[in-house]
């Protein structure tokens, strides 16, 4: 596997694989990898000839107070388990790569507000403007033919669908669903500020997403009731609700009776750790 740090080194590599006739599936990560990042690799591989994963924790998407600093960085271990996966290609730009000019001076976008100020956005702001932002740059650098993002962070999969339909982006991305423990608690790199007993209180979470999807199979004009039973159900297990929405699976508005395609998502503090989750389900 091949390691690029700066442009010139990763375009040294793109440019031999373009003239070698390949398609390039580009994984944008914030390293510190588990097993979801690992079925996007693989997910990649099945999408292009070529597979390069980027490892970059981007400063323009965190909030002030948010774990920016302590965001665990594990390179040699991702490297490893990369490596592993078959990936072709590591690029780990510093930040005069991706922000030549600082980031105080940064040209940056803005996700599409209907998107990107609710649920996630409303408690993140600005969050998926840093999202939109270092992802238009990888795409730029990278220039891939796929993008593959996970469904774990659904609201972050639509809002780049929309930059990528919005701008003209000529590339597919590829959703992959996410990826659990055996207990059901999606895999996340902030599971590891997760101590024994809180492990149990987020492993909650899920159960109790999938309690609101088989409540909506029996009752789904009763969306709005199930909304609220859940936030009570994460509650009663000493969870603290940030939000509980059943939204439309195309573009998060409310369900409107016609799109039977929703999804349930929530998020949740377990101590000073905030976890998300989202589960599909259809109202019929
Ligand atoms: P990060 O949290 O490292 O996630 C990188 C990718 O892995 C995202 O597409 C995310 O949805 C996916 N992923 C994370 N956990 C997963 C799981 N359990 N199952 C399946 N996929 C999972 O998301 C980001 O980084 C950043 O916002 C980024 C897109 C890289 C921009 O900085």
């Amino acid at each position: 596997m091949r390691q690029a740090q700066t442009r010139d080194q990763l375009w040294a590599a793109v440019r031999h694989w373009r003239r070698a006739g390949s398609r390039i599936a580009l994984v944008p990560t914030m390293g510190n990898l588990h097993d979801g990042h690992l079925a996007l690799v693989a997910a990649a591989r099945e999408h292009a000839d070529r597979v390069i994963t980027s490892i970059y924790v981007n400063p323009a998407q965190f909030g002030a107070g948010e774990d920016f600093e302590r965001y665990p960085r594990t390179l040699d271990q991702d490297r490893r388990q990369l490596e592993a996966a078959r990936c072709d290609l590591v690029f780990t730009p510093g930040d005069e790569t991706v922000y030549p000019r600082g980031l105080g001076d940064s040209t940056r976008l803005k996700a599409a507000p209907s998107l990107a100020n609710i649920l996630e956005g409303a408690s993140r702001p600005g969050h998926f403007d840093g999202v939109v932002t270092v992802v238009a740059r990888l795409f730029n650098l990278v220039g891939p033919d796929v993008a593959v993002f996970g469904e774990k962070d659904y609201q972050q999969l639509l809002v780049i669908r929309r930059m990528v339909e919005d701008l003209g982006y000529p590339l597919r991305i590829v959703p992959v669903a996410t990826v659990r423990s055996p207990r059901g608690l999606a895999m996340s790199s902030r599971n590891r500020y997760l101590d024994n007993d809180r492990l149990g209180a987020a492993e909650q979470l899920h159960s109790q997403l999938s309690a609101a999807v088989r409540r909506l199979a029996e009752a789904p004009a009763d969306w709005p009731a199930v909304e609220q039973e859940t936030r009570r159900g994460l509650e009663q297990t000493g969870l603290r609700v940030d939000y509980v929405a059943i939204r439309r699976a195309e573009d998060l508005a409310e369900p409107d009776g016609k799109d039977p395609h929703v999804r349930v998502l929530a998020a949740v503090w377990c101590g000073p750790t905030r976890l998300i989750d989202n589960l599909a389900c259809r109202l019929q």
